[in-house]
């Protein structure tokens, strides 16, 4: 997707039978909902009976991500076709449905090729929140990366979605729409990223394009290159660097609005390897091409940057990415190697394919130089999280509680599943090394948690939140309300614990 292709989203308080669009989306919550709701009378007789004939059948059933399309006739409904969207859902999980329906509604839209759509926002009023996140919604279901086909045979122009709202605040809601709108922007950015092949997006250009996204926000961004890297020490982030043919940059964003406090100052570091071959400990050839993700959470992190310095939050956000490659050469760090990280500490590379841990290692100690009180990192980090939790949920590690709590608040609100795993001192053991500091690789028991372990020895004693992402920031194939490749998870939850006053 390039982006033009953004939908373009507007807001109305119409009855839905007046909105003359091509694909009318509606969220329904119960059979009998559909039946005796006022708004929607007279809609199953525009279908000519086919609604009722679906809901007989059990075609379209309270499932989610269940959906039925249909066109409409007459003169008492507008729109050109309906699209029912099922909505089994909890009271509290309504937001996170709305958003899946307006997801699946905007990939229908270009299924048909529609350019004119509506969505109908209803249930229990949860304004302003259901109004952000049907707009990141739309945003989200609209992309489809066709960057590189020479044919596009789904590109269609870009949508046209008006959002009817049933709301009584509705500057309230029209704001909370804008920022849904930035949100699924920059949610799209990150996956632009990340769906970029290692060949075109090398260390440089990542930092590149990070530059050109944030120059339409308020953040300052900085590139440092290899010698201000050489100057600060970052043994760890060169030691993976090595190996590779590219140069490797640190990232360095900032949002500092004027009126803000000192303190607190959020950290955000993200994983930022463009191709993760393993190295000398080369990883099997199959699957290696997913490799050119491991930079995801590195986007997440730009996304989020990007966002917030769009919407303007209250407080200081710093985001910091290692980018680099992890190549085999003649030059690469070897196992048994011991490099030394900027903080003094040094490691023996037991694995160069755990490569992720070194140069986020030097970032977490970086952003903690550059001022950061609170840090969280997202990373494709390890395999083993995605044994643990599979393609549902990222793994969440961190301390204290009440920093942890933050983040998983945020990330509930943000609709995207997260899941604590344990920090043990005992981990700690698998980490020992006869000859220096640490060893950069615990063995397979508890891979997850032995990599979150090493990270923490970075983070310096300040509240801290380590998210891997390796199970969650790519699909395989699509889905209803996604499109295969990677998925931005975590751009959501960053920007909603950057912007979301008083929790932390
Ligand atoms: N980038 C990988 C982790 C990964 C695996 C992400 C699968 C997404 C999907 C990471 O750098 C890695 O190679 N981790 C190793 C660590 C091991 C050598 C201790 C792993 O998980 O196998
Ligand atoms: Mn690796
Ligand atoms: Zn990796």
């Amino acid at each position: 997707m390039s982006k033009g292709q953004h939908p373009t989203i507007t807001t109305s308080n119409v009855p839905p039978a007046s909105l003359d669009v091509e694909l009318l989306v509606i969220p329904i919550f119960d059979l009998s909902d559909l039946k005796n709701a006022s708004e929607l009378s007279g809609l199953d007789e525009a279908s000519g009976g086919m609604i009722g004939k679906a809901c007989a059948t059990g075609e379209f059933r309270m499932e989610r991500r269940n959906s039925f399309m249909t066109t409409l006739h007459g003169d008492e409904w507008a729109a050109q076709r309906v699209a029912l969207v099922g909505m089994p859902c909890r009271e509290e999980a309504l937001t996170t449905h709305l958003r899946d329906a307006a997801a699946i509604g905007a990939r229908l839209a270009r299924k048909c090729r529609a350019v004119r759509m509506g969505f109908v926002c209803r249930g229990k009023d949860l304004m302003p929140d259901s109004g952000q996140a049907v707009a990141e919604g739309i945003g989200f279901g609209s992309f489809e990366d066709v960057r590189f086909k020479s044919e596009i045979t789904e590109g269609v122009s870009p949508l046209n979605c008006e959002i009817v709202l049933n709301s009584s605040a509705p500057s309230e809601v029209d704001k909370a729409v804008k920022r849904g709108d930035v949100i699924g922007r920059c949610t799209n950015d990150a996956r632009e990223l990340a769906n970029e092949p290692a060949n075109l997006l090398t260390p440089r250009i990542f930092a590149e394009r990070a530059v050109e996204l944030a120059s339409d926000s308020r953040i300052e961004v900085e590139v440092l290159g290899e010698t201000e890297i050489q100057a600060l020490n970052m043994g760890l982030l060169l030691g993976v660097s090595r190996g590779s043919q590219e140069p490797p940059r640190l990232l360095v964003l900032r949002y500092e609005p004027a009126d803000a406090p000192a303190n607190p100052v959020l950290g955000l570091v993200g994983k930022g390897v463009t191709f993760d071959s393993g190295g000398i400990s080369i990883k099997p050839a199959s699957g290696m091409e997913r490799m050119k993700s491991d930079m995801s959470g590195g986007a997440a992190v730009v996304g989020a940057m990007c966002a917030i310095g769009t919407i303007g939050g209250p407080r200081r956000v710093i985001g910091i990415v290692p980018m680099t490659e992890n190549m085999p050469s003649a030059n690469a760090t070897k196992p048994g190697d011991i490099l030394t990280g900027a903080d003094g500490t040094t490691v023996e590379v037991i694995n160069t394919d755990a490569e992720g841990r070194l140069i986020l290692g030097d970032a977490l100690w970086y952003a903690r130089k550059c001022g950061a009180t609170h840090l969280v990192d997202v990373a494709t980090l390890t395999g083993a999280c995605l044994i643990a939790l599979g393609h549902v949920a990222s793994g969440l590690f961190g301390r204290p509680t009440g920093w942890i709590t933050a983040v998983e608040k945020s990330a509930a609100r943000a609709g995207e599943a997260v899941w604590q795993l344990p920090l043990y001192s005992e981990y700690r053991d698998q980490l020992k090394s006869e000859i220096a500091d640490l060893k950069n690789t615990g063995g397979r028991p508890a891979g997850a948690c032995t990599a979150a372990v090493f990270l923490e020895s970075f983070t310096g004693g300040v509240p801290w939140a380590h998210l891997d992402i390796a199970g969650t920031a790519w699909l395989e194939e699509s889905r209803e309300e996604a499109a295969a490749g990677t998925t931005g998870v975590m751009v959501r939850t960053l920007v909603d614990l950057a912007l979301t006053s008083g929790s932390w």
